[in-house]
């Protein structure tokens, strides 16, 4: 071809590629997917309009027709078998044929006048499919009651849609401040409503243990109340410190965890339970004194930081914590159960004779050994029970135990190191994916946080697959995650403040092919997509420039 020619067809072929961008940045459809087509016309969603599913899919169909009631106020039929209607029709069929291209995941959706049809390998698929169906609709369809003089319409379009990381997370912190049942369900729908699929709750730390453990009751009894909040940041001088006297807690019964689990199965969401250890494990140690290496009574800490306190590694610890992993297990079914390993502080450790002695008997070289060891002994108990053990990078630091998955949060290197040794990693590195960082860089117009400064276009760059890893290493990137501490979050309103737009940003980052992500383009499809928070009162960051 002349350089003319190719010229003369760049021309020609430019205003219609602006004219495709343009109509796909009107849609906004978060996270982008793999492959978009507008078409001329658009579907009308009516109050005779029917979703018709096969066999496999009538929950999924129910489901959709849930979710557009309240704000249409269309109880739509939902039929399922025979033939579909030949017109006013939402088809959600399934098709193994598509597992081969799209994956569980994937789905093929067509809005054409008259006629939705959704197709995908599995029911997680047709979910996906709806979650984009809800937004090719008017914001106003996330609105809880009837919204008049709307019309209903999706323009037409032809998607090919599948998400390039299996792993695709939000971890939230309730052991820094509690987060009441219905906010965790509230997010686990903010979750799927951008094909997130990992609900990653830190349930205990130094500052609070959140989930009653029938066994040891104390452990919510005493472990799940401090009594006052650090005020401010923590000074390195303790005295220095100031407390707000008010008492802070608050936990989840086992049937509250139950429920929790269920609504996000509903959503395609695994809860991967966190229980931290052998370190952030101070509230533990405070309603079973004996967990500790000094046996002193200690209160559930009120401050912030890395506290000195850590589990005593020893049989009984070992036991303590097994057990408390097999009511974990019976809660949660999710294959990965995260056991921490992060900041452990070895200083008591070190100046214990009683595991000094320790650590000679099991013929470990030090304190990180002896960690590993303990760490090892977790996931040789999860793997018999046929689950996998995920921890913070630290674990790497005394020999990985065999069936580790790596969560990589102080930079890549951990996760680059583990994939390289055959294990599975999660990235989550502390630059792109801590939400508890400011959204400013001029912080005294944001309320308090951590620290740092991570504004939505820095989420939107982060590429969860080093460019150290071979295609083979690569593969053991199952995906990445954000990160939601919240030692400066004590409301959820805050929460939400803190996770969003930047969630948005994320969800692109682990679903869209890295070929298509486009920042120009996001931030358009994210201006549509702001009305969609609107519409169901997401306390976001407004202006989502720095
Ligand atoms: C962590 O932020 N300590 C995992």
């Amino acid at each position: 071809m002349t350089a003319s020619l190719a010229l003369a067809l760049l021309l020609l072929l430019a205003p219609a590629a602006l004219a495709a961008q343009a109509a796909e940045a009107s849609l906004g459809v978060i996270p982008r997917p793999r492959a978009l087509m507008t078409r001329p016309g658009a579907f009308t969603l009516g109050p005779r309009t029917v979703v018709w599913t096969d066999a496999a899919s009538a929950a999924k169909g129910r489901q959709l027709a849930r979710a557009l009631e309240p704000a249409t106020g269309y109880a739509l039929a939902v039929r399922t078998g025979g033939a579909p209607p030949a017109t006013d029709v939402i088809e959600l069929r399934r098709d193994p044929a598509l597992a081969a291209s799209l994956g569980p995941e994937g789905y093929r959706l067509s809005v054409r006048p008259g006629r939705v049809v959704a197709r995908a390998a599995g029911e997680a698929g047709l979910f996906y499919a709806a979650q984009t169906m809800r937004q090719l609709l008017p914001p106003a369809v996330f609105r809880d009651a009837p919204v008049p003089g709307v019309a209903w319409t999706m323009p037409a379009v032809e998607i090919e849609d599948a998400p390039r990381f299996a792993w695709r997370g939000a971890h939230l912190d309730v052991a820094r401040h509690f987060m009441p049942k219905a906010f965790v369900k509230r997010y686990i729908d903010l979750l799927a409503l951008h094909k997130l699929n990992v609900f990653h709750w830190h349930l205990t730390d130094d500052q609070g243990w959140r989930l009653a453990i029938r066994k040891y009751p104390r452990l919510t009894e005493v472990g799940a109340w401090r009594a006052a909040t650090l005020v401010g940041k923590p000074h390195t001088d303790t005295t220095n410190n100031t407390y707000d006297g008010t008492r802070h807690g608050g936990f989840y019964t086992q049937d509250d965890a139950r429920e929790i689990v269920a609504y996000a199965a509903a959503r395609h969401v695994a809860v991967v339970p966190e229980i931290e250890m052998p370190g952030h494990a101070r509230a533990a140690i405070a309603a079973y004194p004996e967990l500790g290496v000094t046996g002193e009574a200690i209160p559930v800490w009120t401050n912030w930081g890395v506290t000195p306190h850590i589990l005593n590694a020893d049989e009984r610890t070992v036991a303590f914590m097994q057990d408390v992993l097999t009511e974990v297990l019976a809660i949660f079914p999710s294959r990965f159960v995260h056991v921490g390993g992060d900041e452990a502080a070895k200083d008591l450790w070190k100046t214990s004779p009683r595991v000094q002695a320790r650590i000679r008997e099991l013929g470990l070289k030090d304190e990180h050994e002896l960690q590993s060891w303990f760490i090892r002994r977790m996931d040789a108990f999860l793997t018999q029970r046929g689950r996998r053990l995920v921890g913070w990078d630290e674990i790497l630091e005394g020999g990985l135990a065999p069936g580790a998955t790596v969560m990589s949060w102080r930079g890549t290197q951990g996760g680059i190191a583990a994939a390289r040794a055959g294990h599975d990693v999660v990235m989550a590195p502390g630059r792109w994916t801590y939400f508890d960082q400011y959204q400013s860089t001029d912080q005294t117009r944001e309320p308090p946080a951590f620290g740092g400064f991570l504004p939505v276009d820095t989420v939107y760059a982060f590429e969860p697959v080093p460019r150290e890893l071979d295609a083979a290493q690569a593969r053991r990137v199952l995906g990445a995650q954000w990160q939601l501490w919240t030692e400066y979050v004590p409301t959820t309103r805050h929460a939400e403040y803190m996770v969003f737009p930047r969630a948005a940003a994320l969800a692109e980052v682990v679903w869209t092919p890295a070929a298509r992500k486009d920042l120009a383009g996001f931030r358009a499809r994210l201006a549509r997509h702001l009305a969609r928070l609107d519409a169901l009162d997401v306390g976001y960051r407004r202006d989502t420039m720095p």
